[in-house]
């Protein structure tokens, strides 16, 4: 424990430092109010304080009034070395603040006695502010995973919902594309009679009025651009069916048998598969640790695997492009078992998570990237695979332009 003593008084000082240090105290000696207020409005002074009452310029009730009106986390034991003995003093001066009084001249076993009063109180308080922050994450937690479920809940009515009008529309997209080829095959004919019955020069009115019209609706673009607009229309049914059934992943917790599994096979498959599409921008490296078998649903893990590598390749390359970098990145896949879990780490020199969406890369549809190219659902499905299905955790680490690491931890028997 450190401890601050102020006191102007050689003697005083010297006695007070050799009896806190005989304690093993890391001891803070200044020789005045002044010297000791510089310290302390510094932030990082010890929490134990013993300040004489008299000293010049900035005398001890001067000192103690300023360290109270600093806003600090924890509250300074502060111990008012006085001869005072009138009542009025000590009740002023424990007004003003202090904690507790000490008699000049006192013995050395009374100073450590009340020293150790203090470090009591600070210790006590300091356990109070953990359990407070312990407490705070553990609502944000709670509040989160209920956010997370009314959103997967919110996912799988609409993935239900989107799922039938879908259908419909991609039928009757089908059945316009296989008629519109026999219909512009009739078309065509009907070209060809009008060409001949206007070089025949018969039917000349009738002609001028399909002229007309075929002119008014722009009859070859329309031909030229059909084709297309079925192209695009698949396009888009494509996507939407693909949200849909990620949505329904993330919605929908399968029942899961779990099965022994080598992990590290399937993280060098993943890494395997993954290095030919990123290879250009970023280095991968697999470390694999000492693992027994794990009991799985491979093919659930095979996909979070994917996904996490997916997301440090694409941060890495957004970066490199954005700093113009001309060095590979790298990915760097270690596996180990920490006591009954078993570990997967995911390294990456991408852009690293901002702070403000630190809190938001597990929800469903979130996403920082461009409209078309990220459906947000990446994360949200492999946390459901892994918290939920596999009661394991995943947590990330992050600092903003220097990468992010993910940690996968799987219960090694389920
Ligand atoms: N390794 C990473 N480095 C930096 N940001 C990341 C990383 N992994 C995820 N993110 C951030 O979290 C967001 C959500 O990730 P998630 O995988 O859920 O969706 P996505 O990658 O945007 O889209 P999808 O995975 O559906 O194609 C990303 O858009 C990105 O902003
Ligand atoms: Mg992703």
């Amino acid at each position: 424990m450190r401890i601050l003593i102020a006191d102007d008084d050689f003697t005083s000082r010297t006695m007070l430092d050799m009896v806190l240090q005989s304690q093993n105290y890391e001891v803070t000696a200044c020789r005045d109010g002044i010297e000791a207020w510089d310290i302390i409005k510094k932030g990082n002074a010890p929490n134990i304080m013993i300040l004489d009452w008299l000293m010049p310029d900035m005398d001890g009730i001067e000192l103690l009034i300023k360290i109270r009106s600093l806003k600090t986390e924890i509250n300074p034991y502060i111990i008012m070395l006085t001869g005072k003995t009138e009542t009025e003093a000590i009740i002023s001066a424990l007004e003003k603040g202090a904690d507790d009084m000490l008699s000049k001249p006192y013995q050395p076993a009374e100073l450590i006695a009340r020293v150790n009063a203090g470090i009591r109180m600070v210790e006590a308080q300091q356990k109070l502010i953990e359990q407070s922050r312990a407490l705070k994450a553990a609502q944000m937690q709670i509040a989160n995973d209920k956010k997370l479920k009314a959103v997967g809940q919110l996912a799988a009515g609409l993935s239900h919902e989107i799922n039938t009008p879908v259908q419909f529309i991609s039928d009757s997209i089908h059945f316009l594309q296989d008629v519109y080829i026999e219909y512009s095959q009739l078309t065509s004919l009907y070209q060809e009679a009008t060409a001949e019955l206007k070089q025949l020069k018969l039917c000349s009115e009738l002609l001028n009025k399909i002229e007309d019209a075929e002119s008014k609706i722009d009859f070859a673009f329309i031909n030229e651009n059909i084709p297309d607009s079925f192209k695009a229309s698949y396009e888009g049914l494509n996507r939407i069916s693909s949200i849909v059934t990620s949505m329904k992943e993330f919605a929908t917790p399968t029942n899961l048998t779990l099965a022994p599994h080598d992990l590290n096979k399937s993280l060098r498959d993943a890494v395997n598969i993954s290095r030919k599409n990123i290879e250009a921008y970023t280095d991968i490296v697999f470390n694999p640790g000492d693992l027994p078998m794990v009991k799985c649903s491979i093919d659930d893990l095979n996909q979070v695997f994917l996904n996490i590598i997916k997301n440090s390749a694409q941060s890495i390359k957004y970066f490199n492009e954005k700093e113009n970098k001309s060095e590979k990145g790298c990915i760097t896949i270690t596996s180990y078992i920490e006591g009954k879990n078993a570990i997967i780490s995911v390294a990456d020199t991408g852009h690293g998570i901002p702070e403000k969406i630190k809190d938001r890369v597990f929800e469903p549809f979130f996403t920082t990237r461009e409209v078309g190219s990220g459906q947000g659902q990446g994360l949200a499905i492999s946390r459901t695979i892994i918290v939920d299905k596999h009661k394991g955790k995943l947590t990330f680490e992050s600092e903003e332009g220097k990468g992010a690491t993910f940690f996968i931890s799987i219960p090694i028997n389920g």
